[in-house]
């Protein structure tokens, strides 16, 4: 399969990239001709290690969710791959921020994305809390709101294979909008609820309100901040709202 793929890659390389070879020079499938706009080359190539095979799985969010595909807007998913995600692993792509992609091979991912992991009515009929933060959040009530509706999944002294989210060394890699997305899309590829569904044994408990949702990253993030000093980028995606 990859030797299939590499081999396509090589032969195609000089019909997609026109001029600019040397004839006889053998291209380096790494270096894709900026023409290629084909989805699953490009997420495979670009995006699969992080966020996973099919888009889930990963070590990352998983896009093929099609509650976070109903949660952001294309402008958004084209700021994140372009520009890159600030306090957070997700490099830039974009060539004019120093990445590798044509802004064509980006909107190719994006309509992508659309194509093969959006669905109608994902969040059946009932309006999640924005995508991006709503108001500048409560760190004393989102302690609250955390220890009544996240530790029991993710308390620190539990015995868990979970993530020790209040942990610094975790917060450091993930910023906020990161961590917004994920409690309000949830990650079901990893178990993740989304932010109707947060009660422990599947107890019914009233979905997180969107100031809920502002107050637990608003603690989240006063976490981080204790344990290191946070980079710029992070400090100010979460003191000046109007910055995003
Ligand atoms: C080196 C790992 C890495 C690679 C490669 C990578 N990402 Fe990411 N990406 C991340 C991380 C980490 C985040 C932050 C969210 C998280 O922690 O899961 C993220 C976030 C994102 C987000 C924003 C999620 C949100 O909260 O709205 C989008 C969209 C995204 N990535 C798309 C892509 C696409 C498309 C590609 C391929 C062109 C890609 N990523 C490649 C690691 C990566
Ligand atoms: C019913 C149990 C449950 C509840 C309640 C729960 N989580 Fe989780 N959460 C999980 C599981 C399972 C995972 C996936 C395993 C892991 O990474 O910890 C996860 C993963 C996460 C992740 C991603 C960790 C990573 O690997 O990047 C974040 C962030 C997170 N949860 C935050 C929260 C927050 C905030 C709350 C409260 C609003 C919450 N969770 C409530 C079970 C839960």
């Amino acid at each position: 399969m990859r030797f299939i793929a590499l081999a396509l890659a090589v032969f195609s390389v000089p019909l997609v990239a026109g001029c600019g070879l040397r004839p006889g020079y053998p291209p380096n499938p790494m270096l894709r001709p900026t023409a290629v706009t084909d989805f699953a080359t490009l997420y495979n190539q670009n995006c699969a290690a992080c966020h996973g095979q099919n888009g889930q799985n990963g070590p990352s969010i998983d896009l093929a969710n099609p509650e976070y595909q109903a949660l952001v807007d294309d402008a958004t998913l084209r700021k994140w791959i372009s520009g890159g995600m600030p306090g957070t692993e997700m490099p830039a792509f974009a060539q004019s921020a120093g990445g590798m992609l044509t802004s064509a091979q980006v909107d190719a991912l994006i309509a992508g994305m659309r194509r093969n992991w959006q669905r109608p009515n994902a969040f059946d009929g009932v309006s999640p809390p924005p995508y991006a933060q709503a108001a500048v959040g409560d760190p004393v009530r989102g302690q609250s709101t955390y220890q009544a509706r996240c530790a029991q999944c993710h308390e620190p002294t539990r015995d868990s294979a979970n993530q020790q989210i209040t942990s610094p060394r975790y917060l450091a890699l993930v910023g906020d909008q990161a961590l917004r997305t994920i409690i309000i899309a949830g990650r079901p590829d990893i178990g993740q609820p989304d932010w109707r569904h947060d009660s422990p044994g599947g107890q019914a408990a009233a979905p997180l309100s969107v100031v809920d949702v502002d107050n637990i990253v608003a603690y989240l993030a006063s976490l981080r901040n204790l344990g290191q000093p946070a980079p710029a980028s992070t400090a100010s995606s979460h003191t000046t709202p109007a910055g995003r």
